[in-house]
């Protein structure tokens, strides 16, 4: 499965067809557990959670068992079967929906906690202010954001869209402070070896951002 280089999804979403081929197989982000970096900041995560692009639902599966209630996303149907085969074998009561991350606004839950894990670098840059504006429809005033994408100091275009820090705090510039961005690197699937990315991982921002309110 080729990569989407990054080059061409500023104007464009990584799309649905495309993931649905990564999960046909393994995909190369599936380490079948959370990132470190959100194990990390558990203390500051309250509930409800909402894990968005959730995959096959690691880390809605991971808060929800230190006994947040949890709701994964994704517009994947397959993500979403596999992430509820896990919570069903977990017997952990996580609710996974097929759901489209760029159409949040319309929705009627709402959420303290985000997590968002390899999302929005895949957006175009008209799908991430979609993003973003539901986000601000769904995260109550004071709410989190973790969010945990692909960094502009990543060499090469394979993979998903580099995101500047600049464009962090752009795209989170109204009604969002933006408490950190701390540069990170993302653990990837070993199996995946067709792309050779910094040794330790791709090089990534992990940002912690507060709605307003
Ligand atoms: C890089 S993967 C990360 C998956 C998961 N968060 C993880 O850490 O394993 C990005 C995920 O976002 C999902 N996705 C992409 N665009 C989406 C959209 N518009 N709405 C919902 N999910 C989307 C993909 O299907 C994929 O599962």
């Amino acid at each position: 499965m080729t990569l989407p280089t990054s080059s061409n999804v500023v104007r464009q979403s990584v799309d649905r067809a495309t993931f649905e081929s990564f999960y046909a197989g393994p995909a190369p982000w599936d380490i079948n557990k959370p990132q470190k970096q959100f194990t990390a900041i558990a203390d500051r995560v309250t509930s409800p959670v909402l894990d968005a692009g959730c995959g096959t639902g690691e880390h809605a599966l991971f808060f929800a068992a230190q006994g947040h209630r949890a709701i994964g996303i994704d517009f994947v149907e397959e993500a979403i079967r596999r992430a509820r085969g896990k919570a069903a074998e977990r017997n952990l009561p996580v609710e996974f929906l097929v759901k489209d991350a760029t159409k949040l606004g319309d929705w009627g839950e709402r959420f303290a906690s985000v997590i968002d894990c390899g999302l929005f670098h895949v957006f175009s840059d008209d799908d991430r202010r979609r993003y973003v504006e539901g986000l601000a429809q769904v995260v109550k005033p004071g709410g989190l954001l973790f969010l945990m994408a692909f960094s502009n100091e990543e060499p090469g275009t394979e993979g998903p869209r580099r995101v500047s820090r600049q464009e962090l705090y752009h795209a989170f510039a109204d009604g969002w402070d933006v408490e950190s961005i701390q540069p990170c690197q993302i653990e990837v699937n070993p199996a995946f070896t067709e792309v050779k990315f910094s040794a330790g991982g791709p090089k990534a921002w992990f940002a912690i951002v507060r709605r307003k309110g």
